[in-house]
């Protein structure tokens, strides 16, 4: 069983399709930890509903983002973790967290990167009138959200949608079954970096992955 560690900030819909398939049996991981900057981050609750540790550092607590870095990244190794997962961690992390777990550490973000990288992403895509939506599993990497893609889900824009509901149909749709299917290869092994990019099942991979390559039950 590979140790998974989860780093939060908000409601917690991804920590919990994980928390579900870790609960079935069906990731090959375990949760040991959730870690959160904020202390109202409803992810918490989840992660002590399903009796995992839920642990809180208030950002604002650090003077120096250095600091937090270095006691968010202390927090992450006591648990040790083989993998650390960016879950709606909204906290930008410096070189020194990053180095000490690179290459096993993933984030989801909500777009079809490297098509916008950063913050409201749903809007954007509907501002820029794009035909696709989508979200990205990547490995992190010191560049925001500019790490090596594993994998990537995507649909058509419907007409009339709102950011609300892109960002809904996005998180239903394509988040909840990707990153945890992400986590699954991963924890066998299947998933790593090598030489800054991605390999599976051995082989480097020219573009990410998508939906197609789903297996049960993440399809
Ligand atoms: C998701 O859209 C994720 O892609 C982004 O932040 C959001 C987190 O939502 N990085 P939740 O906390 O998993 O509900």
């Amino acid at each position: 069983m590979k140790r998974v560690v989860v780093l939060v900030s908000g409601s917690g819909r991804n920590l919990q399709a994980l928390l579900d398939h870790a609960a079935a049996g069906t990731l090959q991981a375990s949760i040991v930890g959730v870690l959160s900057n904020r202390a109202d981050a409803y992810a918490l609750e989840r992660a002590r509903l399903a009796k995992v540790p839920a642990i809180c550092l208030p950002h604002q607590n650090y003077p120096e983002r250095a600091d937090f870095d270095r006691a968010l990244a202390d927090a992450v190794s006591a648990l040790a973790p083989d993998i650390v997962l960016m879950a709606g961690f909204m906290r930008v992390l410096g070189d020194a967290f990053l180095e000490r777990f690179a290459g096993r550490m993933l984030n989801i973000h909500p777009s079809l990167l490297p098509r916008h990288p950063g913050l409201r992403t749903h809007d954007r895509v509907l501002e820029a009138g794009d035909s696709e939506h989508g979200a990205t599993v990547h490995f992190v990497t010191p560049e925001l959200d500019g790490g090596p893609r594993i994998i990537q889900g995507k649909f058509r824009v419907p007409a009339q949608h709102t950011a609300a509901m892109l960002a809904e149909k996005l998180m239903t749709e394509i988040e909840l079954r990707i990153y945890p299917q992400a986590v699954a290869w991963f924890a066998r092994g299947e998933l790593g970096l090598e030489a800054g990019r991605v390999k599976f099942r051995g082989v480097p991979l020219d573009a990410p992955l998508s939906l197609q390559d789903l297996e049960d039950p993440f399809r």
